[in-house]
């Protein structure tokens, strides 16, 4: 038994899709939620920043005592899901794998898709995870302004339907019977990636994926909170203004988001300490 909280973390609010699936099926863990809100979005940066960035923020966590790291970022886990491993005593959960592994098994035909953020689909991480399966083909598209359009709290404009085509027309084209939606803000446009893709092609999200990870790691790892255990979830980010992470938080996931941290992550800390320093 450990009721040490889980330490979840994103590039900035759409992990709370992750965090809610955890929250769901195991009630009793408390979470500790860090979104890298200062450096958000992380789709369109480097793999190197991203892989820099991620690393503080899972220092951070790692020191505020958490019992497991779970990488809620598609970006994020293609970034550095290698060096998180080796890198840190509690387990670490991504949400590549998990989703990898729902396609694989929702497939009939073997033409699998995948969408992410221009830095997902450049990491070519789906696309080798997928591949490693004899007989999967794998047809990858990015899709940049998907998170504009969720952030902007848009779930179904024609301009929106009007982007989702052009973006998907190779994967439907290809004739993918299954999708991976391979960031944390597409389950929010599952409708109109749906109505795009048509009801033959079945969307695979990584949240409710990775809770189930989530889950196993902490039975077989003897990790779970005490039955007494009292949960707590923590909300932090690392950029000032709080509140468009609160407001969005509220909007897309109900009234859970009340109250957010600011934390520092080692680059602002070394930064704090060197003008400390003089
Ligand atoms: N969290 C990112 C992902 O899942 C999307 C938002 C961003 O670009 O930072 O890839």
């Amino acid at each position: 038994m450990d009721n040490s909280p889980i330490g979840i973390f994103d590039s900035g609010v759409g992990g709370l899709t992750v965090a809610r699936a955890v929250r769901d099926q195991l009630p009793r863990e408390s979470i500790v939620y860090i979104g890298d809100t200062l450096h958000s979005p992380y789709g369109p940066k480097p793999i190197a920043d991203v892989r820099r960035y991620g690393l503080e923020v899972l220092d951070t966590l790692v020191s505020e005592g958490v019992k497991m790291l779970v990488i809620a970022c598609n970006t994020a886990s293609a970034a550095l899901l290698h060096d998180a491993r080796e890198r840190y005593d509690v387990p670490v959960v991504e949400v590549i794998r998990p989703a990898v592994r729902s396609a694989i098994a929702a497939s009939r035909s073997g033409r699998i898709g995948v969408v992410g953020t221009q830095g997902t689909i450049a990491s070519g991480a789906y696309q080798d995870m997928l591949s490693l399966t004899p007989g999967t083909q794998v047809f990858a598209a990015a899709a940049p302004r998907f998170v504009e359009f969720v952030e902007a709290g848009v779930t179904d404009s024609p301009e929106l339907l009007e982007v989702a085509a052009e973006y998907l027309r190779p994967l439907r084209d290809a004739g993918v019977d299954t999708l991976v939606l391979g960031c944390t803000h597409y389950p929010f446009l599952a409708g109109a990636i749906g109505y795009i893709m048509g009801p033959g092609v079945t969307l695979v999200s990584s949240d409710s994926e990775t809770a189930k990870d989530v889950y196993r790691e902490l039975v077989s790892g003897d990790l779970l909170a005490a039955p007494t255990a009292k949960a707590t979830r923590t909300y932090e980010t690392t950029g000032a203004d709080s509140a468009p992470f609160i407001d969005l938080a509220n909007r897309l996931l109900g009234s859970e988001v009340r109250d957010v941290r600011l934390v520092r992550t080692g680059q602002i800390d070394l930064r704090t300490l060197r003008e400390a320093q003089g």
